[in-house]
């Protein structure tokens, strides 16, 4: 969420339409040096400032890119070719299926093929059981898989995603005939091209269908329940129904902005609303821009999966980029405050700069906060030497997560500033810098490929981050490749911020780290090899003293087979994005609003929901339209069950099943105890209607199905608790201002992962409201949510990527008895409300520690894990925790940003390290248990480790900016 907040300086003068480029960079000076501390309009002490120095750097280092440079005539990605003919049933592809996992992760194999497929004729398919049977459409499939392969390599990407693309399809078309085995992919890449079969080169051009997107095809009778004008609003919008042409020359700006902003939307001086939601769907196509593309709040920018619409930047484009998603007023503010810009997605773009002068140009100005995403996304930007282009420009927010996003060219790929964040599976070529970290408390990147840049990543830390200047305070940087990169990571102050190096492949790469000016920490190598891990920063094994160290091979994880890509030499952890469904005809969806759902927020639609997806299972593509569906009795999702939903629709519990606190009930199980299989959700909401102090929001009981690695899985939802229209959970009955009352009793546990479960998440925010979305003036609320995640997967795996939980009363995260866990990053706050003038936490939820094993804040320090909590009456000592690892084994935590801003609304004491005393609690771990906490941020908190009964590790030697760093905690080093 949203912390610092600023007042800004008188910044209307910088807006002068001659310089947009300059007036961004004085913007941003002034977003940063402003930098102030509140929650909410009431609450507005100035406490820290951001680094002044190091933005003013910053700015004039930028400044000075922006000089003129000569033209260049980079050339664009070719499209696939049209679609003309269907493939004849005996018509195979010269590709071989079987049974054995093999080469999924040969690149290079996938590679070659990518060059031979254009002329590839011959297709076969063997080995597979149920080929006969699956017959038109599983050779769709395939076909399918190849037309895709094309893209997906005519366009940079990689060979994940032709993985995931074969596997998606080849699941969906043969569901259960491929449930025991896992299959791989093997391309023989001596398969010859037979021009004389025209059939067969039909047929490699020819996906399922025409190649139309289904989302275009498929009805759309989305409705925003709590909009004064349901009926007439439309959620769905075709940018091309709005006059958007999508030539490469007619300028189509207008209309698209058009199509974003009709109806009433939430734009400037709505600051948030969820009940004017909007789908912006781009067909295939150029579409030539001249100023930004708005996004408003709660709008989805959804491009053509099966082929990327471009966003062309014309060469007079003027403003601060292609797409901004919150734009600067001219007196300087922002329409939404950044850390409160919520609920946001741009999919499936390419964004393309190099019409304009090399000397400016931005993609994306992406400063956002949590439930927003980028995904699948291709920045193509100029190569001069001179050069003053970025992919994407953040320059504040509190994310968040984006992923699988490709950029070429360009001063900087991404230029990047924002509290925390984590980004995964994106790959830079053909940049000067590769990534600008213009500040932060902790970002995770995972599966980031650089190549051919003169930088990799730029960490421009604060020269006296102790004194709460804030700098880029702490990266986390894994499972990287570099080839042919200068310079790798460049730390602009020495010895300032925590810098993690894990598991980075290196060719032909200068330097790993130097420290400005010149001190060189970590060589490179022209060779090709493999930096285990490299630190920046202080850790420390168990209950032992702390070490700050400089050097290689402090970390080395020992990482579990179930958590890591298998079949892998590099043996990265295992990450997977979400499917798109790119090989489904209209057919292969089915509507709830059309089979017996209303999504009016007043029918109880649990049982049509029910017997829909009870029909659909392993069959079709379950569609949610936007609407609110409200469930009096508990819906269980079936295995193989795979749902999308339009822009985020609600599910809300609500009634009598989830009044009793002693006896909570799920509202959405995600599988029945015991069940193995599919399972993929996709852009969907939960929640409860309150009170609700019975509810368990989700209860997610599914494992993956064997052989199936990440089969189960969930991506771009999220629960959001209270604080929305339709929640009854609103500012009107649960202002700050009104004692905890039972009727904001909102759950009693957001998130359950029951100990059979194994589970893929990502994009996952765990809200329990602290201020309104909708009613009046958006104050602050005091709702009461028990708990937030439990993790209790016995086996695992368990993967969240870009999860966040937040406001829950007893914890954020609460892991016990599991095994086999990999959160990255995870990031908490703690309710606003605790503190003085209220009861401590635990009085706060009555505690269940039997049944869902709440964390006991009473246990004497004569049993054996001890309690920290010595004095439960006093407020300071008792709180609710970010996160409790208990009697776990294998849990990685790669980067946490643990937060406690207020004592009871106040937040005089979160630069002194005193909103709370404890916030991590690792209890009843062995010396074996293989327990990792990677680049731990804390905020407002006095003891940053609590092991057992013993506070281990205190913030004072920590000081980091706003914040506290430590760069490991482990149970054995
Ligand atoms: C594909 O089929 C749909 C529905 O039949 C049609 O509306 C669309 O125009 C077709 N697209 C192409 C490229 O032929
Ligand atoms: C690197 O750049 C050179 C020269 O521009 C080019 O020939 C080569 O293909 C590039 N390699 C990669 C991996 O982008
Ligand atoms: C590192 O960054 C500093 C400050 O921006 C810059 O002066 C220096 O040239 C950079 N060094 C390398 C090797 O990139």
């Amino acid at each position: 969420m949203r912390l610092l907040d600023r007042s800004y300086p008188d910044s209307s003068s910088f807006l002068g339409r001659t310089n947009l480029r300059c007036s961004l960079l004085l913007l941003l000076v002034a977003t940063l040096v402003a930098g102030e501390i509140r929650a909410q309009a009431q609450v507005q002490p100035a406490l820290v400032g951001r680094n002044i120095d190091a933005v003013n750097r910053a700015a004039s280092e930028s400044l000075q890119q922006d000089v003129a440079g000569p033209n260049s005539e980079p050339t664009l990605p070719s499209t696939h070719p049209p679609l003309s003919r269907t493939p004849k049933r005996d018509a195979f592809p010269d590709v071989e299926l079987d049974l054995t996992p093999s080469s999924f992760a040969n690149q290079e194999g996938l590679i070659a093929a990518q060059r031979i497929l254009p002329n590839v004729l011959k297709v076969t398919a063997s080995g597979l059981t149920g080929v006969a049977e699956a017959g038109q459409s599983l050779f769709d499939g395939i076909a399918q898989v190849l037309q895709q392969s094309q893209l997906a390599w005519a366009n940079l990407e990689n060979a994940a995603n032709l993985t995931r693309l074969v596997q998606d399809s080849l699941a969906n078309r043969l569901g259960g005939s491929i449930s025991s085995s896992p299959f791989s992919l093997s391309i023989n890449s001596t398969m010859q091209s037979d021009s004389a079969n025209d059939t067969n080169r039909a047929l490699a051009q020819t996906p399922t269908g025409n190649g139309t997107f289904w989302l275009e095809l498929i009805d759309h009778n989305g409705s925003a329940t709590y909009n004064p004008n349901p009926s007439s609003y439309p959620v769905f919008r075709n940018v091309k129904d709005f006059g958007a042409k999508g030539d490469g020359t007619t300028d189509d700006t207008a209309a698209i902005n058009q199509a974003i902003s009709q109806g009433g939307r939430c734009g400037q001086g709505c600051e948030s609303s969820t009940n004017s939601p909007a789908l912006v769907y781009f067909p295939p196509g150029t579409y030539l821009v001249s100023s930004p593309i708005i996004s408003y709040y709660y709008t989805q920018l959804v491009g053509s999966a099966t082929d990327r619409p471009t966003l062309l930047a014309a060469s007079s484009f003027q403003g601060i980029a292609v797409i901004d998603e919150d734009p600067y007023s001219s007196d300087g503010s922002n329409w939404y405050i950044n850390q409160n810009n919520f609920f946001r997605a741009v999919y499936n773009f390419k964004i393309d700069l190099t019409q304009m002068p090399a000397t400016s140009g931005t993609g994306i100005h992406h400063q956002v906060s949590q439930a927003t995403g980028l995904f699948n996304v291709h920045f193509e930007m100029r190569q001069d030497e001179q050069n003053g282009q970025q992919g994407i420009f953040m320059e504040n927010g509190s994310g968040g997560f984006m992923t699988d996003l490709t950029f070429r060219g360009g001063r900087y790929g991404a230029f990047l500033g924002n509290q925390q964040f984590t980004v995964r599976n994106s790959s830079f070529e053909n940049c000067q810098t590769a990534i600008s970290q213009a500040w932060n408390w902790g970002w995770s990147y995972h599966d980031i490929r650089i190549s051919n840049s003169t930088l990799g990543l730029e960490m421009r830390t604060s020269p006296d981050p102790e004194s709460g200047s804030q700098g880029a305070a702490s990266i986390l940087a894994y499972d990287w490749t570099l080839t042919n990169v200068e310079t790798a990571f460049n730390i602009t102050t020495p010895d300032s911020g925590t810098l993690i190096l894990d598991n980075i492949s290196i060719d032909n790469v200068g330097i790993v780290v130097i420290a400005v000016p010149d001190s060189v920490l970590l060589a490179g190598s022209n060779q090709s090899s493999v930096i285990e891990s490299w630190v920046q920063g202080s850790f420390l094994q168990n209950k032992q003293r702390m070490q700050t160290v400089q050097e290689s091979s402090r970390i080395n994880v020992a990482r579990p087979p179930s958590l890591i890509k298998q079949n892998t030499s590099s043996t990265p952890w295992f990450s997977r994005s979400r499917p798109q469904y790119e090989w489904a005809q209209p057919s292969d969806f089915v509507n709830v609003k059309e089979l017996g759902c209303a999504g009016d927020g007043t029918t109880d639609d649990s049982q049509a929901l029910q017997r829909i997806l009870d029909d659909s299972a392993g069959d079709k593509i379950v569609y949610v339209p936007h609407g609110t569906y409200y469930l009096a009795s508990t819906v269980t999702f079936p295995t193989g069950t795979r749902m999308v939903g339009e822009v985020w629709p609600v599910l809300m519990g609500g009634g009598s099943l989830f009044q009793d606190a002693s006896d909570p009930q799920p509202v959405v199980r995600v599988g029945e105890p015991g069940d193995a299989g599919i399972m993929e959700i996709s852009d969907m909401i939960f929640s409860t209607r309150g009170p609700a102090p019975g509810a368990i929001i989700v209860e997610w009981n599914i494992r993956e199905q064997e052989g199936s690695q990440g089969s189960a899985a969930i991506w771009d939802s999220h629960v959001r608790v209270g604080g929305f229209s339709g929640t009854n959970l609103e500012a009107d009955k649960c202002a700050r201002e009104q004692p905890l009352s039972n009727d904001c009793r909102a759950s009693f546990l957001n998130l359950h992962l029951t100990s059979n479960s194994s589970a893929y998440m990502e994009n996952t925010w765990i809200w329990t409201a602290d201020h309104d979305l909708d009613y009046g003036d958006r104050a602050q609320i005091n709702l009461l949510s028990g708990r937030g995640v439990l993790i209790e997967s016995a086996q695992g795996p368990v993967w969240m990527y870009g999860g966040a939980s937040e406001h829950s009363v007893l914890y954020q995260y609460n892991v016990v008895d599991a095994s086999n866990v990999f959160l990255s990053l995870a990031q908490t706050e703690t309710a606003y409300f605790q503190g003085k003038g209220r009861a401590v936490a635990s009085a706060e939820e009555s505690l269940s520690i039997e049944t869902y094993h709440d964390p006991n804040f009473n246990l004497s320090s004569t049993q054996s894990s001890g309690s920290p909590f010595q004095d439960p009456s006093d407020p300071y000592e008792n709180r609710g925790l970010g996160m409790r690892i208990a009697n776990s084994t294998n849990v990685f935590v790669y980067g946490a940003g643990f937060y406690s801003f207020f004592d009871n609304y106040n937040q005089s004491q979160v630069s002194a390290r005193r909103s709370q005393k404890r916030i991590l609690w690792l209890q009843d771990l062995d010396d074996d248990a293989n327990v990792w906490i990677l680049n731990l941020n804390t905020v407002g908190v006095e003891k940053m480790v609590t092991v057992d009964g013993q506070d281990v590790v205190d913030e004072g030697p920590l000081r980091n900016g706003f914040g506290n760093t430590l760069a490991a905690w482990a149970t054995s080093l």
